[in-house]
């Protein structure tokens, strides 16, 4: 090349100078601050910064949340963190924690049908929560039946004083739109009876604008931020107070209600009666919290049960 040869480089040289210089720069700073289970570099259009969800290689745009089948899917490539596993109770069967390998669509959401890696398959709804028996591969699901309604029901920590309800509704409708960018009027209402808060989420397909964050991903987001594994990148953790006083959660029910009732066989649902068909308990075992920023514990454990109906409790993984 011209290296050494006392002319002006080529224009050639000075532009890939130009780019390297550019690389290293974005290299620095090439993360993505909404899902940390990416791999990000420079090879975007433009050498910008790109970065694509482990597992599936899926570009992701890190302005807002990724979807929750994508951050499945990742998290069955990520090494297994130090969970250990909780002694079940009569009431809350321990499970392999929901996980299995979902099957995403270009969107990144998940496909009706998830299949085992074996030949077993069963129907999803929206935020992936098994709502049939399993079958095997002759198996149809025609649609993915959307989970319209989230009720996310918390226990917080014994305080001096019960919380003013009119601040509280204020701290978590911000919470929702500012960490995780959800559309305040998906928040349809919080309500408060010492020491339970409950955090209604809405959405329905026809309310649910382009580019709108899913309440789905939103409580996702939310139960692996209880959980203290925020997907969050370099972000603090989760941090709720309400007049300064820290909300500190004891326990967390998910609780997924679907447009249609789920169809389990056993099932003796009638008709009106609440689709609960998924309840995710995160009991945080050491009294871990919300809140803890310096001491926060890897092992935080936690118990996950799955309620098809009311009163019957099975011991089959779910979400
Ligand atoms: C990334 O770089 C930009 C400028 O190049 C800077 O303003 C920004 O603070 C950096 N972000 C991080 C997370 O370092
Ligand atoms: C998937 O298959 C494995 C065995 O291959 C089984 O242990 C697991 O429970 C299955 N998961 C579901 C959701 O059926
Ligand atoms: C709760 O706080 C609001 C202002 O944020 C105040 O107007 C209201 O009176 C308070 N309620 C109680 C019961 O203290
Ligand atoms: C969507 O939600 C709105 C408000 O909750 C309701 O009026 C409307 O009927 C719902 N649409 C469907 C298709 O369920």
């Amino acid at each position: 090349m011209a290296r050494g040869s006392g002319f002006a480089p080529p224009p050639l040289l000075v532009l890939l100078v130009l780019v390297v210089t550019r690389c290293a720069a974005a290299q620095n700073n090439c993360t993505c601050p909404t899902n940390r289970m990416t791999v990000c570099s420079p090879d975007g259009p433009g050498g910008r910064c790109q970065c694509r969800a482990l597992g599936s290689r899926v570009v992701v745009d890190c302005s807002t949340l990724t979807s929750k089948c994508l951050l499945l899917k990742a998290r069955m490539t990520a090494p297994k963190t130090g969970r250990t596993l909780v002694r079940p109770s009569e009431h809350a069967i321990l499970d392999n924690d929901g996980l299995y390998d979902p099957e995403c669509d270009h969107e990144g959401r998940f496909k009706a049908r998830q299949c085992n890696q074996t030949s077993v398959c069963w129907c999803v709804n929206s935020v992936g929560v098994r709502r049939t028996d399993k079958g095997d591969q002759s198996l149809r699901c025609d649609e993915v039946v959307r989970t319209h309604h989230i009720l996310i029901d918390l226990r917080h920590r014994q305080t001096d004083r019960a919380f003013n309800h009119s601040d509280l509704d204020t701290e978590l409708r911000r919470l929702f739109h500012e960490r995780y960018r959800l559309h305040p009027r998906f928040v349809a209402a919080v309500h408060y009876e010492e020491p339970t808060i409950q955090i209604e989420l809405r959405q329905n397909a026809s309310q649910k604008a382009p580019g709108d964050v899913d309440i789905g991903d939103a409580a996702y987001y939310f139960e692996r931020d209880v959980k203290g594994e925020s997907l969050f990148q370099g972000r603090r953790d989760l941090d709720v107070r309400v007049r300064g006083e820290p909300l500190q959660v004891e326990q967390t029910l998910i609780y997924y209600l679907d447009e249609k009732p789920p169809q389990f066989s056993m099932k003796r649902l009638t008709a009106g009666l609440i689709a609960v068909i998924a309840v995710v308990a995160v009991a945080l075992v050491a009294g871990v919290v919300v809140l803890v920023i310096t001491n926060r514990r890897k092992s935080g454990k936690y118990k996950k049960v799955e309620i098809k109906e009311m009163g019957e409790l099975r011991n089959e993984p779910s979400l």
